[in-house]
């Protein structure tokens, strides 16, 4: 196992490009097995959660060749129809392949996920989408067992408790592609890797309309074909430079930040007295050591990103004055507050709200990451805080980071990847 060992205190500097979004590519993979052809996909990041996803195809039968961000996938003839436990306990997202397996061959078996880390992450809307479909759905022995003659659009409305699911979404999206008739969800996520996914199944030939709003709609069509497809710029890393970039006082362009992805966030740091800045190509911030403190309550999209919540808390760590920043999407996504209080953070928990103090100084020590968001929280308390952090687990960041370290370390930031 690996972890960091940061230096902080340097303001970091410079440009870094950004990887394309690991949460586009997820489920553009998947639905490369509604097709016969061959997909050819650009800007996928190295990281892990990709590489899973890899293996799941592979297994499923499909050939997949990486040539640095560029993907070829080769679906199967007659695929296997499994995602097993294995490939499903490493990452929740395995549940892509469900719509695709059952839209295009009428029958997956795919294990449920169970918990994880920020909470208890359900996939009862995956299920009732695609019941609503026409699938038969049992659960045997763990695992999701699929099929159907076949599928019938129909107007769906598939939000939950908690809003609208990005997952269940694009399950059903998917699947509703190769479906007779036309279907409408309603209560559809509206997040950019929805309509990443979207326009990468309109470029196999899919009919879809609309989304990017709560209401897209479907018209089945009987086969999809390969296409190329060049994935967006990954949101929440750029996030997570933007607060690395305000909490150590410094002056970052990230290229390839697209500014109306992160109006909510864009706005939270402006609030808080961060300069921003629209430059060719990208995004310009940079911040003084005054900062003011903003309150946050992360909601869907176009709201404040959950996953983003855990690095904006780490620079309030160090901004005078009180924060709040309120989760409502997970019940236990404040995993990172001990670990910021081992640095010498003041905050505490109130219901679903972290209430942030902000200290004049952090002190360096050894922390731990726990899931991926929090992993970057800590890595950005790090950079600012007096002397050595290690952040040991680092493996739950290369889950969605791509040479996270590498561009820090090109900013200026004193951080080294080590073997524990
Ligand atoms: C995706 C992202 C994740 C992000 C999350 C919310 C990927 C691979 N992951 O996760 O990084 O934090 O969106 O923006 O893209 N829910 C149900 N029933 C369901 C499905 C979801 O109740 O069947 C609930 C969830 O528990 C949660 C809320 O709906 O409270 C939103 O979850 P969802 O949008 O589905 O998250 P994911 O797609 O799993």
């Amino acid at each position: 196992m690996d972890k960091f060992v940061i230096k902080g205190g340097v303001p970091l500097e410079g440009e870094v490009q950004l990887s394309g979004a690991k949460n586009a590519s997820l489920p553009i993979m998947a639905a490369s097995l509604l097709t016969d052809g061959k997909c050819i996909i650009q800007g996928v990041p190295d990281v892990t959660d990709v590489k899973t996803m890899a293996r799941i195809l592979e297994f499923l039968g499909a050939k997949i060749s990486f040539e640095k961000d560029r993907v070829e996938i080769s679906p199967p003839k007659r695929p296997h129809f499994e995602a097993p436990y294995e490939f499903v306990k490493k990452m929740r997202a395995s549940y892509y392949v469900l719509g695709p397996l059952i839209a295009k061959f009428k029958k997956a078996r795919v294990s449920l996920p169970g918990g994880c880390a920020i909470g208890t992450r359900p996939v009862d809307l995956h299920l009732k989408g695609l019941q609503e479909l026409g699938c038969n759905i049992d659960i045997v022995h763990g695992y999701i067992e699929a099929s159907c003659q076949k599928l019938r659009g129909k107007h769906i409305y598939l939000a939950g408790p908690k809003g609208s699911s990005v997952g269940a979404t694009i399950n059903v999206m998917s699947a509703a592609t190769l479906s007779s008739d036309t279907t409408v969800i309603e209560g559809a996520a509206c997040e950019p890797e929805v309509v990443d996914c979207a326009n990468f199944l309109k470029c196999m030939g899919a009919k879809i309309d609309d989304a990017g709003s709560p209401l897209i709609k479907i018209k089945g069509v009987k086969r999809l074909k390969g296409c190329s497809y060049r994935i967006i710029p990954d949101r929440i890393e750029a996030g997570t430079f933007a607060f690395a970039a305000a909490a150590t006082n410094g002056d970052v362009k990230i290229k390839g930040g697209r500014v109306e992805h992160l109006q909510s966030v864009l706005d939270k740091l402006k609030e808080a007295g961060v300069k921003i800045k629209r430059i060719p190509g990208g995004i310009r911030v940079s911040s003084g050591r005054a900062k003011t403190p903003i309150n946050i309550s992360v909601a869907p999209y176009p709201g404040f990103p959950t996953d983003l919540q855990a690095q904006a808390m780490a620079m309030l760590t160090k901004v005078k004055g009180i924060s709040i920043v309120t989760e409502t999407i997970f019940e236990n996504r404040f995993m990172q507050v001990p670990e910021l209080i081992r640095l010498g953070a003041d905050i505490s928990i109130e219901g679903n709200s972290a209430i942030i103090k902000g200290k004049k100084r952090l002190e360096g020590a050894p922390v731990m990451a726990s899931d991926l968001r929090a992993s970057a929280a800590l890595v950005i308390a790090g950079l600012i805080a007096n002397g050595e952090t290690s952040v040991s687990r680092i493996y739950h960041l290369d889950r969605g980071y791509e040479s996270l370290e590498k561009k820090l370390g090109n900013l200026g930031a004193k951080i080294e990847r080590v073997a524990e």
